[in-house]
Formats: structure tokens, sequence, C-alpha cells
């Protein structure tokens, strides 16, 4: 028979101090009453004296302050409808977290007080972020397959008629035509084949990435001299399944990302791990850095600062991860360096 506990025995108290949900308890006086312990975890205070009579707007960013006071108010009143808001908080160690907060009447002898629930929704907010960018990604991704499909046709006739133009006459310009028109060819044909790689073309194969990723590096000898290299390679016995031709190109292109942005000496890391049912790589460098305008800016085909860049090279690593069911994060600060790093599924 299953246990049945009579609400007289539970220690209401204990409930509340130990709910995994941050509660406030506040006055008229918008001050805080009462904080749980979830709640000092939350902002990472060290006892309840931090917090304790404070105005909770204190902990609030400002642009929400006036609503949470309305809504206060209007708990106090007894005036119901209730909203959640979503904002973000400042810990005492200077982080920001997403909440999301909902106040509601709480009541103690013949006093209303309103109940502050607030509840950390940072990891929500971060697979919303990258399912968004994913989303963006594939539809400018779709867009540009679409435009260099289109613009393909075309140009294969004009070049036709250029080879049947040049075998009745002969013309130095004929050649430079013809050659320039090979360049633009060239140039479609790769972003055709990185904003949608064909996945039917090649079969699924258990790949051994410690063993692909130590032969791509021998291919970047010559860069060796300036650039020490630190390989962390673990768990190899753990295998990624997908399209081997893809990996290989995807995780070249990440480690010539990262010699590339090396300006003179550097240092390249690359790691191999399985950790949760994930094999995580990760690509690090001391190169120049991203900026945060330009990192919303990665994986858009033709987005480039380099001179001689196509801009393709992340458009083809975005695609592939993603279309084997994995994930890519970029952590970056201006001139200190860069990480890449990527999570595959092992099935
Ligand atoms: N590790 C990195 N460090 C600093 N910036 C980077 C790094 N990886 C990518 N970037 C930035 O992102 C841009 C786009 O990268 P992407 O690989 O798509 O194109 P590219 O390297 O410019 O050209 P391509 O790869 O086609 O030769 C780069 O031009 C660079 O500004
Ligand atoms: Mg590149």
């Amino acid at each position: 028979m299953e246990l049945q506990i009579e609400s007289k025995y539970i220690d209401f108290h204990q409930l509340i101090e130990y709910s995994l949900n941050s509660i406030w308890i506040v006055g008229s006086e918008e001050k805080i009453l009462y904080s749980n312990r979830a709640c000092l975890k939350l902002l990472k205070l060290d006892s309840p004296e931090d917090i304790l009579y404070k105005n909770f707007c204190v902990f609030l960013p400002l642009d929400i302050h006036d609503s949470c006071k309305e809504q206060v108010k209007r708990v106090l009143k007894k005036q119901k409808k209730i909203e959640l808001i979503e904002s973000k908080m400042i810990r005492s160690d200077g982080g920001t977290i997403d909440v999301e907060v909902r106040i509601a009447p709480f009541y103690l002898e013949n006093k209303i007080l309103a109940q502050i629930i607030i509840q950390d929704i940072t990891d929500r907010k971060i697979t919303e972020r990258l399912l968004n960018d994913r989303e963006k990604l594939a539809s400018i991704g779709q867009i540009a397959a679409g435009i260099a499909h289109e613009i393909k046709n075309p140009l294969t006739s004009v070049k036709g008629f250029l080879q049947l133009l040049k075998e009745s006459q002969s013309h130095p310009y004929l050649d430079m035509m013809e050659s320039e028109l090979e360049k633009a060819l060239d140039t479609l044909q790769n972003l055709l084949q990185v904003s949608k790689p064909d996945l039917a073309d090649e079969s699924f194969v258990q790949i051994d990435l410690c063993k692909e990723l130590a032969s791509i590096l021998s291919l970047f000898q010559e860069k060796l001299y300036n650039v020490e290299v630190e390989m962390d390679l673990r768990d190899s016995e753990r295998k990624a399944n997908g399209k081997r031709n893809l990996f290989l190109k995807a995780f070249f292109n990440l480690i010539k990302n990262a010699f590339e942005s090396i300006q003179g000496k550097g240092k390249i890391r690359i790691e191999h791990y399985y950790k949760n049912g994930w094999i995580h790589i990760k690509v690090s460098d001391t190169g120049v850095g991203i900026s945060g305008d330009k990192l919303k800016m990665l994986g858009t085909p033709f987005f480039s600062t380099k001179s001689e860049g196509t801009g393709l090279g992340l458009t083809q690593v975005f695609t592939t991860i993603h279309e084997h069911g994995g994930n890519i994060r970029v952590q970056s600060i201006v001139g200190e360096g860069t990480t890449f790093h990527v999570q595959l599924p092992v099935k």
C-alpha cells in the first residue's frame, strides 16, 4: 500500500525553504520579508542578510521594475490577473541568467502579502536561441542554394556557346571569358554543395574521429613552425555515425580557420571526449577572436573577413553538424581566441 501523509504532519516551512523554485515574500513596502534557499543559490548570495528587508526591485533588472511593482500592488489589492514576466537577472558575481517571474498572493493571518516565484530558464533560452539560429541558417542556405541553382543553368549554356564560338573564331578575350566563367560556376557548385549537402549521396558509416582529426592535422605541416598544436583525444572507442567526407571537410574547415586566425605565433588545442551520450569536439585557438556582431553572422554563406576567403567554410560546418543531429557553439574573446564546440550524438 502506498504511504499516505496527512497534511498536518508536513512541515510546510521546510517545503518552501528547500523548494527548487526561488521564492520571495514581499510586503506592502516592497521589501523582501522572506527568501528561500533556492533564491540565495540562484543569485549566488551567501546569507539571507544579503537579501532580507531590501526592496525586491534591487535584484531585478530596471526594465521590469514598473511591471513587477504594478503586479505586486495588484496582488496586494486582491486584483487577480497574474502575468508571467520574462527577463534577465544579475547574480552577485556579475553573471546574468534568464528568469521567469510570477507574482501571486500569499495570506498570512489576516494580511495579504505577495509571493514572487522566480524560475531560472537560462537553459531553455539557450535551446530556443539555438533552434532559432538553426532555422535562420537553414532558410538562408535554402535561398542561396535556390539562387545558385537558377544562375548555374544559364551560365552553363553561356559556357557552351562560348566553346562553340571558340571553335569558329579565336580571340584572346574568349579564353579569359571562359576561365572567369569557370570560376563563377565553381563558386556556385561549392555553394550548392555546402548549403544543401546531398545526404543521399554518401552512406552513413562509423567514424573514428580521433583518427580523422589527427590525419586532418597532418595536412597543416607547414603551419606547425609558428603554431603549437595540443591534441587531447580521449574516448576514441566512441564512434560518430555519419557521412565521412562531410565530417572530414567540416573539421578541416574548423582547423583551417583556427590556423588562419593566428597571426604570428600561437596555440591550437583540439579536444575529443565522450560525455552523456554525446561526442564532444572542441577546436580552440589563441587567434584574433570574433566580435559580438560578427558572431551572429557565422555560418551565413559568403560572410568572410578574409581577402581570399569565400565565406563558405562555416556554412559547410554548420550544415553538416546540424544534418547529423549535432550542435555547435562558439565562444570567443577578441584578442584572446575562439573555441568551436561541436557535439555529436552517439547512436
Ligand atoms: N577560429 C576563428 N577565429 C577568428 N575568426 C574566425 C574563426 N573562424 C571563423 N572566423 C570568422 O568567420 C568568417 C567566416 O568563416 P568561414 O570559414 O565561413 O569563411 P572564411 O574562412 O573567411 O573563408 P573560407 O573558409 O571559405 O576559405 C571568417 O572570415 C572569420 O572572420
Ligand atoms: Mg574558413
